[in-house]
């Protein structure tokens, strides 16, 4: 394999960006995942090349030959994070070099290159500066940044390709539920399993999102919101919801999340509300919990709180929980105090207005210009926010 040199992107104006009054309306509700921007990063990998032709350019249909070995053997990859906007008017990623060793870690269990942790952010940066004009504008919103790769070899022998691209687009995003909703519902499968020992649980392939389909919508059919899953062994003990960990609130203070044993996704979001709830001093075990141990606690009132959490749902209470055997309800069936304290601590650190505790957040644009690099020079224009914040840098103290 070749190493790979510092990249450096080409950047391509889109020659026809979608004009500034449509633009406009569309982020002004885009809800979840139908709005895309302007542009992509596009970089390939070959075995003889390594990482080359980084590109910045407009967001496009790609070709591929009808014999690429991702629509026959399914091997992509993808992440999801999100650029948010600051008090200050400037843009941050939360925690994205999280999202690039994750992305490393599915690579290297699907048999595909790792990207240099910096290219990956280097990527989304580019990116998310390219098209901050398609921040949304409805409360909370954020641009979701969605970093893929896939295997583009035509080949059809089963063996890890020789060739593949890595891109990043960006969708403009509002609530990821309906809004409105104080807690989801969700649907405890017991037809399916999402992951077994030894499978691909850990990584986020896509794979894994097409075979929850099934159970996810059986779900929403029978009224819920979202599907839960069992362990594959035993049956037994909560993994995670389809595109969510979970997390148990006790009337003792006890906070439990199901432990990192290989068949679910390590989440980046799971992994702050442990260090935040830590640093808090709480009670907060990685432990097994069971379905059955579930509705106990649930129906004699020691589980008081129940949420989901993830980068698209953010911290999402869950209010009641339907089986075969029957349903139940948590708490009050709303969102409970402790859910709403660390979904508040974990968004104003997203949003730049809390003093960040085992973490930090990393605001590109504000290195960017400490850095001294002009990226926003090929579109000829200038965020107008960076503008505001060189104006205060200038201002005496
Ligand atoms: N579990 C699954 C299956 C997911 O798809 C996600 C979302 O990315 C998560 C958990 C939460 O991960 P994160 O907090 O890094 O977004
Ligand atoms: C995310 O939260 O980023 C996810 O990947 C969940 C879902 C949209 C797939």
């Amino acid at each position: 394999m070749v190493d790979t040199p510092a990249l450096d992107f080409a950047r391509i104006p889109h020659p026809a960006p979608v004009p500034g009054a449509s633009r406009q309306q569309a982020i002004t509700d885009p809800g979840f995942g139908t709005l895309f921007t302007d542009h992509m990063v596009s970089i390939d990998w070959a075995e003889d090349k390594g990482w080359h032709n980084a590109t910045l350019g407009p967001r496009q249909p790609i070709t591929l030959d009808a014999a690429a070995a991702v629509l026959h053997y399914a091997q992509e990859i993808f992440e999801g994070l999100k650029a948010y906007r600051l008090d200050d008017g400037t843009m941050a990623l939360f925690r994205p070099h999280e999202n690039a060793k994750r992305f490393n870690q599915s690579a290297r269990r699907m048999a595909m290159p790792e990207l240099p942790e910096d290219a990956f952010v280097e990527a989304v940066r580019q990116l998310a500066l390219a098209d901050r004009d398609w921040f949304p504008t409805v409360e909370g919103g954020s641009l979701y940044m969605r970093p893929f790769m896939f295997a583009s070899e035509a080949f059809l022998g089963v063996r890890p390709a020789k060739h593949y691209k890595f891109l990043v687009i960006c969708s403009p995003a509002g609530n990821y539920f309906k809004s409105g909703v104080p807690a989801v519902s969700i649907w405890v499968s017991g037809a399916y399993t999402r992951a077994a020992p030894g499978g691909t649980g850990a990584a986020k392939c896509g794979g894994n999102y097409a075979a929850s389909l099934v159970p996810q919508a059986e779900a929403i059919a029978r009224g819920h919101d979202q599907v839960v899953f069992l362990d594959a062994a035993e049956h037994k003990w909560v993994e995670e919801l389809g595109g969510m960990n979970v997390f148990f609130v006790f009337d003792d203070g006890r906070i439990v999340t199901p432990p990192l044993t290989g068949t679910i996704l390590p989440g980046i979001t799971r992994d702050s509300l442990l260090t935040l709830a830590r640093e808090e001093g709480l009670d907060v075990r990685e432990e097994r919990y069971s379905l059955e141990q579930w509705r106990a606690d649930a129906t004699s009132g020691k589980l008081v709180e129940c949420f989901a959490c993830g980068t698209a749902a953010v911290v999402t209470p869950i209010g009641r929980v339907a089986g075969e055997d029957g349903e139940f309800r948590i708490g009050s069936g709303g969102p409970g105090q402790l859910t709403n304290s660390l979904r508040a601590k974990l968004v104003a650190i997203q949003r730049g207005n809390a003093e960040p505790v085992g973490f930090k957040v990393e605001s590109f644009a504000r290195r960017c210009l400490l850095d001294g690099v002009d990226a926003l020079g090929w579109l000829n224009t200038r965020l107008p926010d960076i503008e505001a914040f060189e104006r205060r840098q200038q201002e005496p103290a």
